[in-house]
């Protein structure tokens, strides 16, 4: 069997289960819980600032197709898909509250990021807007195979930090590749697929880049070159978290492109199948160290 039939047999034969978890994150939790680091506490500190109103973006582009699936299977995925975004939407709006208890503003953040996107989703075609979440699902899905691969992005997390940050990468693979299909299904062309993912990885940059300063401005360090060296090389050398996802992240513009064309199964099969069978109480405790 080849790649592409291997492919889409995996993502066609999937069940999307929800699962709504609960981490326990506490406010006794250090405010640099990644390792001690700021920058690296940071980085997933701004992408958490993002990701309620990216999966409500998410969740918005799908309904107008919803009702009209004809195939069940994709019908029940994108529920399934739906389901676990607002699980998501929840845990970060709760590490939010988080990071409101450290002195940041996720309120005043969350603000802008309703309106601007209320924007977006009403300026453009239904058609596009579901090339936007195609885009993000594509980019958070590369994120979420090297924070499972890249064992030392969460080394030295609190284990509830670990577990929340492990489940989350896990269903976005989980679910990779429905909004994919849907768009497949509905006639989704080649280039508003491509148009949406440039101007995604612009807004993307401009977003993140945003929460990262405000994280920064407020512990004042806006103005330390040692913290923005540290940032330059986190992010583009030796730990590399945006330099590793670079290619992966260009695979997306191949006209044959689909999400399980990158077979990562495995980095999930492991989960899901403890999900089945493990209490739920030691569902954490199995995920902090996955
Ligand atoms: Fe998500
Ligand atoms: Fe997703």
């Amino acid at each position: 069997m080849n790649q592409k039939s291997n492919a889409t047999e995996q993502s066609s034969t999937q069940q999307i289960e929800v699962r709504r978890l609960r981490f326990g994150l506490s406010y006794e939790l250090p405010k640099y819980w990644n390792n001690g680091d700021d920058v690296r506490t940071y980085i997933f500190n701004a992408i958490a600032l993002l990701a309620p109103a990216f999966e409500r973006l998410a969740i918005t582009s799908v309904l107008p197709y919803k009702e009209d699936i004809q195939d069940p299977l994709l019908k029940e995925q994108v529920q399934g898909f739906i389901g676990q975004e607002s699980a998501h939407g929840s845990e970060f709006i709760r590490m939010q509250c988080l990071l409101k208890n450290q002195g940041y503003n996720p309120k005043q953040i969350e603000k802008l990021n309703i309106d601007k996107f209320k924007v977006l989703a009403q300026k453009f075609s239904p058609e596009m807007h579901l090339s936007f979440t195609l885009a993000a699902e594509h980019v958070t899905a590369v994120i979420s195979d090297l924070l499972l691969t890249e064992k030392n992005w969460l080394s030295g997390a609190p284990k509830e930090m670990a577990a929340l940050w492990r489940w989350h990468a896990i269903e976005e693979i989980d679910h990779k590749a429905v909004v994919f299909d849907l768009y497949k299904a509905v006639g989704g062309s080649y280039w508003i697929r491509v148009k949406g993912m440039l101007l995604m990885t612009f807004v993307l940059w401009m977003y993140l880049t945003r929460n990262y300063v405000h994280l920064a401005k407020t512990d004042k360090k806006l103005l330390s070159p040692k913290f923005w060296l540290k940032t330059v090389w986190i992010l583009w050398g030796g730990p590399g978290f945006m330099r590793k996802q670079l290619m992966p992240y260009l695979s997306y513009f191949m006209p044959n492109f689909h999400p399980w064309r990158k077979d990562n199964y495995h980095l999930i099969k492991r989960f899901k199948e403890a999900y089945a069978e493990l209490p739920k109480l030691k569902i954490v405790d199995f995920l902090s160290d996955y």
